[in-house]
């Protein structure tokens, strides 16, 4: 495995593996890692002939009262797991290598960027979508690998690639769980023990949905008071639950198959997300 923190490298040697026809798959992450972005890799691996991993912790998608530097950094244990999955580059570059001083230039999908997360957090998705188009150049993969559990990312992740005529092919990577049901994120890392038992409410309110609608339960209103009960008396502090349409993003007034439901919630000071479709 080839570790490089230059864009130039990156270049050449992605430019190498595509001379011997290799296909690239790329997995643009911010470390930390965890089985969920490994369970991303492998998905890679297994449909690339040459993968790419890119390890940054990106700071224009964090809000400015968000703290950058809280942000959990493992490099030698991110590497060590990675080399173990076969990964044949990793790019970690450092911020002034992706963003010079003189750096001017945002990408924003309208629209789609501010509703749910982008109501409490304005910056966030122009800061992601300018971040993996400026990766995508440096990488040009033939597929790109991103998680269901940011799915709001996701579905603005495949409008830019259609509206910007890109040639990556973006493939989604299912939600990979604790064994009581949590999300794996490297922001559960900042839970309290109490809060970290507390948060496995977002799984079941998701999934008391899904039996409900299953037994019929087609009422939006009545779908998510429930959920917002269930989340409240666990303490958890709710940023949105919201029933939409899983390409638009639009809100739903009845539940049926394909429907989204997406929750954000704080516990204590950290904030989770999770989601499940219909
Ligand atoms: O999902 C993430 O970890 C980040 O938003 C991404 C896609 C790596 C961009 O910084």
């Amino acid at each position: 495995m080839q570790f490089v923190k230059s864009i130039k490298r990156v270049k050449r040697i992605v430019a190498a593996a595509r001379r011997q026809r290799k296909t690239v798959g790329f997995v643009p992450t911010m470390g930390a890692l965890h089985e969920g972005h490994l369970s991303l890799v492998r998905t890679a691996c297994k449909k690339s002939d040459f993968v790419v991993v890119s390890i940054f912790v990106n700071p224009t998608q964090f809000e400015p009262h968000e703290d950058l530097r809280r942000y959990p950094r493992d490099l030698t244990k991110d590497l060590a797991l990675l080399k173990n999955e076969g990964v044949d580059l990793v790019f970690a570059p450092s911020v002034r290598v992706l963003y010079p001083l003189d750096f001017k230039t945002r990408v924003t999908v309208h629209d789609l960027s501010s509703v749910l997360c982008g109501i409490t957090r304005p910056h966030h998705f122009q800061g992601v979508t300018t971040i993996v188009l400026k990766l995508f150049n440096i990488v040009q993969p033939d597929i790109a690998v991103f998680g269901k559990k940011d799915y709001q990312q996701a579905v603005i992740i495949q409008r830019m690639v259609k509206d910007l005529n890109l040639d990556t092919r973006i493939v989604l990577g299912v939600i990979v769980r604790e064994p009581d049901g949590l999300a794996m994120s490297s922001r559960n890392l900042h839970l309290s023990k109490h809060d970290r038992t507390n948060a496995v409410v977002l799984h079941q309110s998701l999934q008391w949905v899904k039996m409900a609608f299953k037994g019929g339960l087609t009422d939006t209103k009545k779908a998510l008071q429930k959920m917002r009960r269930m989340i409240h008396n666990k303490g958890g502090k709710i940023d949105y639950i919201e029933a939409v349409d899983k390409n638009t993003l639009a809100p739903v007034k009845k539940l049926r198959k394909g429907t989204l439901l997406v929750v954000a919630v704080y516990f204590s000071s950290t904030r989770l997300i999770d989601n499940t479709v219909l």
